[in-house]
Formats: structure tokens, sequence, C-alpha cells
């Protein structure tokens, strides 16, 4: 049997892209380890020889730590600084583990607009700021066609840790964060919310209903303790992938540009 050559520079390359585009995008660990063999022994185990079924791996999940404690860490801070070091550091969630570090925040303590998306992405986990890659590029341009930019929104995520492979948060690392959301929320003490796609909008709004029936609707939210005008729309990267959508974010933005003016 001839001993295959190992793999040039090229086809590593194109390995790592490979897997780049399937989402692994992270090293968890210097060796790679096979995590369907050393679950096998312990799913034999449990289960009679007679109804093992094939059963699918287990794959490693985040863990639910306690919303109790991340209420009690968020109510305990006073300012936004406070609140964005405890938040550092906080080890409860598996995300951060898995993270480059924290996305707390962008723009302006002081505006009367918050925007709030789902949870950092790639560039986002990179660069310590919510909303800087593609997506965030489209946003910047969404603000600017109602005239608006970073210096008067302030942008925060539901999760402030990046998902691995940028898969949506679990309801459990959702419950596990919205406390710090929520006190960001109460620390801003915006005049008005957006909300950008369906995660924030289903936690926020607290609805099952999905972002294509909520868009575009004014509500009256109260979160934590501040009372807000809240907007659902479109997140900037499913317009990227749908592009046809665009003017229904068109739309929302118009909207949101006459709140504004109404409200001087
Ligand atoms: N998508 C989000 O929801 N948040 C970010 O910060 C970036 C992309």
């Amino acid at each position: 049997m001839s001993i295959p050559a190992p793999p040039d520079a090229a086809e590593l390359v194109a390995l790592l892209d490979w897997y780049r585009a399937a989402g692994v995008d992270i090293a968890v660990g210097e060796e790679p380890v096979d995590r369907f063999a050393a679950s096998l022994p312990a799913r034999r185990a449990s289960v009679p020889a007679s109804a093992a079924p094939a059963v699918p791996p287990q794959v490693a999940v985040s863990l639910s730590s306690d919303p109790g404690e991340t209420r009690a860490i968020a109510a305990a801070a006073g300012t936004l600084e406070a609140l964005r070091a405890a938040m550092d550091a906080y080890d409860g969630c598996l995300l951060k583990k898995r993270a480059t570090q924290l996305v707390f925040a962008d723009g302006n303590p002081e505006a009367s607009i918050m925007l709030v998306g789902e949870g950092p992405g790639e560039q986002e986990d990179l660069q310590g700021k919510p909303f800087v890659g593609r997506a965030g590029q489209l946003l910047d341009r969404m603000l600017g066609a109602i005239g608006l930019d970073r210096s008067r929104v302030y942008i925060a995520n539901m999760v402030p840790w990046r998902p691995p492979g940028n898969r949506d948060p679990s309801p459990e690392e959702l419950a596990l964060c919205a406390p710090f959301l929520i006190r960001q929320v109460e620390l801003v003490a915006p005049k008005f919310l957006v909300t950008l796609g369906n995660v924030p909008t289903k936690a926020l709004f607290q609805t099952t209903n999905g972002i294509t029936r909520m868009r575009g609707q004014w509500r009256d939210l109260v979160v934590g303790s501040h009372a807000v005008r809240a907007l659902a729309t479109l997140h900037p990267a499913y317009l990227l992938r749908t592009p046809a959508s665009k003017a229904l974010a068109w739309s929302d933005m118009l909207s949101l540009r006459q709140a504004l003016d109404a409200a001087g």
C-alpha cells in the first residue's frame, strides 16, 4: 500500500478555507479530539445492546448557568462602565470561553436611540465592537440614509460573546445574558429601541411571532424598569442574503425617522 503524500501548502489552505466555509473558524485546542469516539463507550454502556439504535453523537453544548446570578450582577451595576467590568469578570457563560473577547456596545451612551442585535459575529469578536462586519457596514448605510450615525445611536447585542460558528444563541444562553442587555437598556434609557431581526425581537417584544410579522410596528415596551417606544426591523445580515427585502427595511427606517422628527 502506498503512503499518500502529505498535503502541500495550497491543499492545506484549501482545507482551512473549507473548514471556514463550514463554520469551523476557531481552534479550541492544540490537539484534535475525536468526540464521537470518546462518547461511544458511555453511550454503549447505558443502552442494552439489543436496544442500541444508531444514536446520534453527543455534541458538547453550552452550559446554562443561573440567570438569577446574572440578574443580581446586572442589578448591582450602577453605571455602564461598572456593568462592562462585571460582564467581563463573569465566567458563567460558556460562550465566553470560546470567544476572543466581550463585545459590550458601541455608539453614544447618551443617545435617544438604542439598536439591539443578536450576537457578535467573527469581526465583532475580533474587534470587540458590535456590527463592524459586512452586516454592520450595511447597518451604517441604513442609519446614514435617515441622517444618523454611530454618534447618534447606541448599539448592543442580546448576547455579548460570539456564538461559535455564528450559530444562533441557545434559549439558555439568551436567558442567561438577557439581564445584562436589559440593564444596558435601563442605564442608557433610550427613547426609542430598534430590534434587529428575530432573536432580539422575540426576546424583547416577548412574542413568538416571527420578524416578518413583527417588523414595522411600533409598540410600547417596558424593558426592566425602562419604558420605551420600540420598533422591530429586519436584520442587516438577512438583508445581505435577501436584497429584495431591503424595501421593507427602508420603510422601517423612514418610520424611525418620522418618530424622531415627531419627538423633536
Ligand atoms: N449581527 C449581530 O446581530 N450583531 C453583531 O454585532 C453583528 C452581527
